[in-house]
């Protein structure tokens, strides 16, 4: 196995399925299985507790979180897809107009 260098898991919990996660979801590993660099990965997950701790309404709808960096994304839609695809997983940048929170810097 080969270690990635970037890891999106996009939410897949009840709040962000109904607003079209699985969809972004297919959106954002089909443009990296077609384009992309070979040490990304995309991957579903359960809740984030975006929605959970700060949005019990789901406002914040659909959430994606990126490591190593730490940072989670909220009101992700298909139109950011292209912007995610390019900055994020191939320039290891941040979106900052999406972001919800970052991890603090070590050190
Ligand atoms: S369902 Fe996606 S953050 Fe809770």
């Amino acid at each position: 196995m080969k270690p990635y260098r970037t890891h999106l898991f996009v939410c897949q919990g009840k709040n962000c399925s109904a607003k079209g996660s699985e969809e972004l979801y297919e959106m954002i590993k089909e443009r990296v299985k077609s384009d992309g660099p070979k040490d990304v990965k995309v991957s579903k997950s359960g809740c984030l507790s975006v929605c959970k701790e700060t949005d019990p309404k789901g406002e914040f709808c659909p959430a994606l979180v990126v490591y190593p960096e730490g940072v989670w994304y909220r009101n992700v839609t298909k139109k950011d897809v292209d912007e995610i695809y390019e900055n994020v997983l191939k320039k290891g940048e941040t979106v900052e107009r999406l972001v919800h929170y970052k991890l603090p810097a070590k050190g």
